[in-house]
């Protein structure tokens, strides 16, 4: 039949993959793919031998493993197993244990505990709501059952957590996914005792959701993660030292900096706000956001390693030139919110941006709040006042909230809009204040008014270009990057800084 045909095609892989020289092969059983189907009651009708009770929905999964013991003795074999399908009738643990048991009588050597299939949403991937190791429970349930090691995970990141999972006895093996590509050398790091030195991943999903749209798999904090062939061989030159300025401590900048400094050069660091980190510093704010901050802090403890000469508090214009002038200059100015348009004159005194409001909560000091602008920003604002309290409303000029948001977030993000009560208002636009309200005209051109407490605007950024258009046409060798350049988040601002530096080097190399 077909599925002894599949059958065969997944033990003769196996097969294969011991004939090429590896010493293990695991079976993906979980996250809904066809072994999953099997398994689960949400997906398998059938009601021939693998269909029905759980006896006959796991011969599908004993067959191959029989088949691979069979077949290939010596060959390592473990199992990715759902522990719960997370789907009202999908599969559960009552079941899921039993199907250990099974694996492990099978002659199975490691147990990958797992979760979640593509239907029930966010917990094969998590979003950033989603607590450290809030899954090991799974992992702990199965270890109950078998004596065969048990590998556990999801959402863990720190080197201390991990450790304190297996000093439990929730797992013997922590796996990884996310974290090894934010920091390749997690795992080494971590021997080493230096968590510190680790890259955080800050949850963002642009990997998976590169993934899922057909691009190469990137990471907003690892610029070279997918882009390993791009690493360039640059040597440093002995000597007199080049000398950089970098203007703008935002992601952009830092990454220009450290690159730099990395390969020898001299690098000054211009920061005119009392702390380090430009945008990051706002972007951590929102709820589940944190791990923002613990990146930027990351930067911040490789920049005090790092022989890059740090000025804060500092504006550098174009009379630094007179003084001192660099061989290079970088501008990561940043950019700003965009200013409301000219009938929020008459709402003065209520209304701020959405950096204003992240920087200084207390700006919103009503009850009930209009965020005009429904893309990220606008959707992350209402998020978090509504978590704090506030009656929110959220007006959209397009049909789609956070249209560009990665899938996962979104979700998250607009399931809690929801459960916090914010009104949404799509295709609909502010089209000026009367007496201090807003008037909303929506989709069909009717308008109300609306009298919130507070307004806060978000409607976007524009680039802060101007020191670089000064400086340009004094300096012959002056970039621009991040958002000065182009409005890009952080990924985008950590790739442009890192192509920068290596820019320079290469001309510098010439
Ligand atoms: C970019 C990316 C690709 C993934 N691809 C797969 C996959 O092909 N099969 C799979 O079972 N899990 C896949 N996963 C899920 C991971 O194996 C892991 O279970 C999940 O990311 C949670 O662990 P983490 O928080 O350590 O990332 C992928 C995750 C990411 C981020
Ligand atoms: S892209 Fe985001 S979620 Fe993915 S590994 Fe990098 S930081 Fe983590």
């Amino acid at each position: 039949s077909e599925v002894e045909q599949i059958r065969d095609n997944f033990i003769g892989a196996a097969a294969l993959a011991a004939q090429a020289g590896f010493d293990g092969v695991e079976l993906h059983a979980a996250h809904g793919y066809l072994i999953n189907q099997f398994l689960s009651p949400d997906t398998n009708l059938r009601a021939d031998k693998y269909g029905g009770s759980l006896h006959n929905r796991m011969r599908f999964l004993l067959e191959i493993v029989a088949g691979i013991k069979q077949l290939c003795p010596q060959l390592l074999l473990s199992v990715r197993l759902n522990l719960d399908d997370f789907l009202p009738n999908g599969l559960k643990i009552n079941e899921s244990l039993q199907v250990c048991q099974a694996l492990e009588e099978a002659g199975i050597h490691l147990l990958h505990v797992s979760c979640g299939t593509y239907p029930s949403g966010l917990t094969s991937i998590e979003p950033s709501s989603y607590q450290e190791g809030w899954r090991m429970y799974l992992a702990e349930q199965a270890k109950k059952v078998v004596n065969i090691p048990v590998l556990g995970g999801g959402m863990i990141r720190r080197p201390s957590f991990a450790e304190e999972v297996l000093k439990q006895g929730q797992a013997d093996f922590v796996f990884l996914g996310r974290p090894l590509l934010a920091d390749p050398n997690w795992a080494r790091k971590a021997a080493q005792g230096r968590d510190k030195d680790i890259r955080p991943c800050i949850v963002c999903n642009k990997c998976i959701d590169n993934k899922f749209s057909g691009r190469s798999i990137h990471c907003t904090v690892n610029p070279y993660a997918g882009r390993e062939k791009e690493r360039p061989v640059l040597f440093t030159r002995p000597g007199e030292r080049r000398r950089v300025v970098v203007v703008g401590s935002g992601p952009a900048g830092i990454q220009a900096a450290l690159t730099l400094d990395q390969y020898g050069l001299k690098v000054v660091l211009y920061e005119q706000d009392s702390e380090l980190g430009g945008q990051l510093n706002v972007a951590a704010a929102p709820p589940h956001k944190y791990r923002i901050k613990h990146y930027r802090d990351y930067l911040q403890r490789r920049l005090q390693r790092s022989g890059v000469e740090i000025v804060l508090g500092h504006k550098y214009d174009q009379d630094h030139l007179g003084v001192d002038t660099p061989d290079y200059i970088i501008v990561a100015s940043g950019s700003t919110s965009l200013l409301p348009p000219d009938w929020a004159d008459q709402a003065r005194g209520k209304a701020c941006s959405v950096n204003e409001l992240l920087a200084s909560p207390q700006l919103v000091d009503g009850t009930t709040v209009v965020v005009i602008g429904g893309g990220l920003t606008g959707c992350e604002a209402a998020d978090y006042l509504a978590g704090n309290g506030k009656r929110v409303t959220l007006i959209e000029r397009q049909g789609r909230l956070a249209p560009t948001m990665e899938r996962k977030n979104r979700r998250d993000l607009l399931n809690r809009l929801e459960e916090n009560g914010v009104i949404t208002k799509l295709n609909s636009q502010v089209t000026g204040v009367e007496r201090g309200c807003l008037l909303v005209t929506d989709g069909q051109g009717k308008t109300e008014t609306i009298d919130p407490d507070n307004i806060v605007f978000a409607m976007g950024y524009h680039p802060n270009r101007d020191l670089y258009e000064q400086l340009r046409l004094l300096h012959p060798r002056v970039y621009l990057v991040g958002d000065a350049q182009h409005i890009g988040g952080i990924g985008a601002a950590v790739v442009q800084g890192r192509k920068v530096a290596e820019q320079i080097l290469k001309e510098d190399e010439l």
